[in-house]
């Protein structure tokens, strides 16, 4: 079974998931092609979990609550600053949605990013009749918020960042982002996608929530799929003026999309520090032998935040991700500037070690 080239999380199930006959899915050993938790949930959000099952003929209304609770105090937000959706996905096709529908129809309508990044909010933008304007990341492969503003104009409706970005995993400063934001924010909406931003240490991150908590008109978008391995639980949430989120529902199950149990869970694994710290940890370290293994191997590979690696591979993009999935290693490749790249996500030590040997044999 040939492996899809795709460019986004939601053209890759589009693709092959969805379409591809069940039985010729290649049976993987490391499944390293959706930057998943490998560690899977906190054991106390399985217990939740497990506990919650008693409540599954219940609407969820007050627990929404409680967990909003939890992330204002955590964010320095309110509650009316808060969205939940199943995943953050829903958050950014609703701002696609909102952004590129609302205003008078026959002007023009910008979307200004950097490329490559990650792609779904952008492609059902385009869906949408907008066009994107996309400035090249620096030669270090971080957004470039200079290029950007530079190109901001009256039909640019949003801008988006990506920070860590998917797929190079690299940062903004955050001094950087935050006063970017206070610049541009009274212009146009920023809309910060924040689905890496837990493999950053606490301290090292950006305070998005004060952006929030201060008025200006940023929308940030997290996910549980990734450090909390929510990924088939479907949890995220959106943070941003009230009357932003007033419109972006519009566009949304308004909160419903999330069952009680997911939320359940989503209470207790908020509050499992350790686990977080866990799953950060083990990251990082299998992260740095994965790059030293690489590099070792003569690869150049892009210093990452997150918990997947961009390197650039020698043989044609196509060829290499068809052989790394018949040889049961799930990865995904990229190809800009002319150059092919292999996306790999960081599994635990077993899984990276089966990528390298099986890389080691593909690359020849
Ligand atoms: C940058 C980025 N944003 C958003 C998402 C959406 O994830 P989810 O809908 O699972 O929250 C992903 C998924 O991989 C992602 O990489």
């Amino acid at each position: 079974m040939a492996a899809p080239l795709a460019g986004s999380q939601q053209a890759f199930a589009r693709e092959f998931y969805l379409t591809a006959p069940p039985e010729t899915m290649p049976k993987l050993k490391a499944r390293l092609m959706a930057n998943e938790n490998p560690y899977g949930i906190s054991p106390k959000a399985r217990e939740a979990l497990v506990k919650a099952v008693d409540l599954s003929n219940r609407y969820a209304w007050m627990e929404f609550g409680e967990l909003a609770n939890r992330i204002g105090e955590q964010e320095g937000v309110a509650r009316k600053h808060i969205l939940f959706s199943p995943g953050s996905s829903d958050i950014l096709m609703a701002a696609a949605a909102y952004y590129t529908q609302n205003g008078d129809p026959s002007k023009p309508r910008t979307i200004l990013t950097c490329r490559p990044t990650y792609d779904d909010l952008l492609e059902r933008s385009e869906a949408f009749g907008a066009k994107i304007e996309a400035v090249p990341l620096t030669p270090q492969y971080e957004y470039d918020l200079d290029a950007m503003k530079a190109r901001i104009g009256p039909n640019t409706k949003m801008v988006y960042i990506v920070n860590p970005n998917n797929p190079t995993g690299t940062i903004v400063n955050p001094q950087k982002l935050e006063a970017f934001v206070r610049e541009v924010a009274p212009k146009v909406p920023v809309f910060l996608d924040e689905a890496y931003i837990d493999f950053l240490a606490p301290a090292e991150r950006p305070n998005t929530g004060k952006l929030v908590a201060e008025g200006l008109n940023v929308i940030v978008a997290r996910t549980f799929s990734k450090i909390h391995a929510f990924a088939g639980l479907r949890l995220g949430y959106g943070l941003a003026q009230p009357d932003t989120l007033k419109a972006l529902r519009q566009y949304t199950n308004n909160n419903f999309g999330v069952s009680i149990t997911t939320l359940m869970a989503g209470i207790a694994a908020y509050e499992d520090r350790e686990w977080q710290t866990y799953c950060r940890t083990e990251n990082a370290k299998v992260r740095d032998y994965t790059t030293k293994a690489l590099k070792g191997m003569g690869y150049e590979v892009i210093p990452s935040f997150a918990n997947f690696l961009l390197f650039p591979i020698r043989m044609k993009p196509k060829t290499f991700e068809n052989q790394m999935w018949a040889n049961g290693i799930g990865i995904q490749t990229r190809e800009f500037g002319g150059q092919p790249w292999c996306r790999v996500s960081i599994g635990t030590q077993a899984e990276m070690e089966a990528f390298l040997a099986e890389f080691k044999k593909v690359v020849g």
